[in-house]
């Protein structure tokens, strides 16, 4: 079976929409410094770009978890598979993740570096699908609410496929 990949967001809606979103940060932590946390892998791609957009001093580090559920519907626990280099003590945090689908990855998250003393600890998403939303999460900044199919790109991956593609897209099968 052949597959294409159908354009939903492009390239260029994507890269305003993440300058808009530096801009705001930008100006919500004047006099600070943001500690970005990237969630590998999907969300490297956002987070270089955000970063980047970001006019006060940014700190960054990465964290891979992974979801105890199996098949499409992630699970209600987390298992840490790269935890963080650094302390976030004292940090002004920011969780930067690809998607949001039940919420259950990122309320875990949220719940686990809680305990860790931070400052603050926001949570922002390039795209977030509503329809989906099973945990009780609040995001504090997001890029696009997407209807519920599964997309790639920007970081977002099908088997691991597809996530250097400059913009986001569904996957069809002809
Ligand atoms: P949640 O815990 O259900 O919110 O799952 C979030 C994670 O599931 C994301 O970080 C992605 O890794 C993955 N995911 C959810 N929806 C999609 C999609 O449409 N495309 C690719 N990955 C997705
Ligand atoms: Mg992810």
């Amino acid at each position: 079976m052949a597959e294409h990949v159908r354009v939903m967001l492009t390239e260029e809606e994507v890269n305003k929409r993440i300058k808009e979103l530096g801009e705001t940060i930008s100006k919500d932590y004047e006099g600070k410094s943001v500690h970005l946390i990237c969630i590998l892998k999907g969300s490297v791609f956002f987070t270089c770009e955000l970063a980047k957009r970001i006019s006060v001093p940014v700190s960054l580090d990465f964290m891979s978890v992974s979801s105890y559920g199996s098949g499409t519907v992630s699970s209600g626990e987390i298992k840490i598979k790269k935890d963080l280099d650094e302390s976030i003590e004292g940090k002004d945090v920011i969780i930067v993740e690809d998607i949001i689908d039940s919420g259950n990855t990122l309320f875990c998250l949220k719940n686990m570096l809680m305990k860790r003393g931070a400052n603050s600890i926001k949570m922002i998403t390039l795209l977030d699908k509503p329809e989906r939303r099973v945990a009780d999460v609040e995001v504090d900044y997001s890029g696009f609410n997407i209807p519920d199919e599964f997309v790639v790109g920007y970081g977002l991956d099908y088997d691991q496929k597809y996530r250097n593609l400059p913009f986001i897209g569904v996957v069809e099968f002809d």
